[in-house]
C-alpha cells in the first residue's frame, strides 16, 4: 500500500492499482492531498481491510467495471459504518453499483473522467480541464465535485439513467475516431502508401479537422462530398469500398446519413 505522508489523516483512498486508479493517485499526490492506494486483489482475498480504507472520507473504486458490483458487496459486508463518501470512475454503470455501501452510512457516487488512462504516474495536469462525468446521491456528488476541484478539472452533472448514453458519447468521441483513424489508414495502404507516409499524410488533416469541430462546432467544420451535395463523388467512393471491403458499405452509408442530418440542423 502506498501512502502520502505530507498531509494526514489520509482523507482519499484508493482501491485498485488500475491505470484510472494510479493516474488518480499520482495526481492526487502532486496537488499535495493525503491519499492511499490500495491493492485490490489483495485486500478482497485479505480477511482484515486496511485503516485508510476503512477511514477514509472518500474511497474510490478504481477497478475495472466487471468488478465493482462484486467489490462493492465484499467490501460493505465487513466495512464499519461511517459518514463517508463512495466513489467509482466507471464511464458506463452508475452509482447503484454502489449501494451495498449506503446501510454503512455512507453516500455513493460515480465520478468519470473523460479522458484516456494509462497509470502515468507523472501526472500533474493530466486532469487538469479534464470534464468529470458526475451522478449519484447529493453528499457523495458533492465530495466527488471537490477532488475533481483539487484536480483542476471541472465537474459535470450526468442526467439520471443515462448514463450508458453519456458513456456512448466519450467512447465515440475516443475510440470510434480511433477506429476511422486506422481505417482510413489501410484504405490508404490499399493505394501505394506505406504505414508511415500514410500516417503522415493523415496526421495535419486529421488534427486540423478535430481542431476545426472542436473550435468551430462540428457544423461548420464539415467539408467534402457530402458538405458540397456532390453525389457523383460520393457514388465513387461507394463503388470503391463495395470492391476493397464490401462489409464496410453499411458504416460508410451510415457516416454519409450522419453528416446530411449534421448540416441539416443548421449552425
Ligand atoms: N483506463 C482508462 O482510460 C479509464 C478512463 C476513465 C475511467 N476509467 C475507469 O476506471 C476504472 C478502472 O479501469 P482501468 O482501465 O484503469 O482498469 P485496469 O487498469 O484494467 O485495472 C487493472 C486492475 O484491476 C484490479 N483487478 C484485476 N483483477 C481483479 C479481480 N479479480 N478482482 C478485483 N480487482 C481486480 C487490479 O488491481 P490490483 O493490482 O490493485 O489488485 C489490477 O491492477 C473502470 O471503472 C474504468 O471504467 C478508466
Amino acid at each position: 500500500m502506498l501512502t502520502n505522508h505530507r498531509c494526514e489523516p489520509s482523507s482519499v483512498a484508493i482501491l485498485g492499482r488500475s491505470r484510472a486508479g494510479r493516474a488518480l493517485f499520482a495526481a492526487l499526490i502532486q496537488a499535495g492531498s493525503p491519499v492511499s492506494l490500495i491493492p485490490a486483489r489483495r485486500t478482497l482475498r485479505s480477511s482484515s481491510l486496511p485503516r485508510p480504507l476503512v477511514s477514509a472520507e472518500v474511497l474510490v473504486l478504481a477497478l475495472p467495471d466487471r468488478f465493482l458490483s462484486m467489490a462493492a458487496a465484499e467490501i460493505a459486508r465487513r466495512i464499519p459504518g461511517a459518514r463517508a463518501s463512495v466513489l467509482h470512475l466507471s464511464g458506463a454503470l452508475d452509482h447503484t453499483v454502489l449501494l451495498p455501501f449506503v446501510p454503512t452510512g455512507r453516500s455513493v457516487a460515480s465520478c468519470h473522467p473523460i479522458q484516456t488512462l494509462r497509470g502515468e504516474t507523472d501526472a500533474g495536469s493530466l486532469f487538469s480541464g479534464v470534464t468529470f462525468g458526475i451522478e449519484g446521491q447529493p453528499p457523495a456528488r458533492r465530495r466527488a465535485a471537490a477532488l475533481v476541484r483539487r484536480l483542476g478539472g471541472v465537474s459535470a452533472t450526468v442526467a439520471p439513467g443515462t448514463k450508458a448514453l453519456y458513456h456512448l458519447a466519450a467512447s465515440l468521441a475516443s475510440n470510434a475516431t480511433v477506429a476511422l483513424a486506422g481505417l482510413a489508414e489501410d484504405l490508404l495502404r490499399q493505394t501505394g502508401f506505406s504505414q508511415g507516409s500514410a500516417r503522415r499524410a493523415l496526421a495535419p488533416l486529421m488534427r486540423r479537422s478535430l481542431e476545426n469541430a472542436l473550435e468551430a462546432g462540428p457544423r461548420r467544420a464539415l467539408t467534402g462530398p457530402v458538405a458540397r451535395g456532390d453525389l457523383a463523388t460520393l457514388k465513387r467512393h461507394r463503388d470503391a469500398l463495395s470492391a476493397a471491403d464490401p462489409a464496410l458499405v453499411p458504416l460508410l452509408d451510415a457516416l454519409v446519413h450522419l453528416q446530411r442530418r449534421l448540416l441539416e440542423k443548421g449552425p
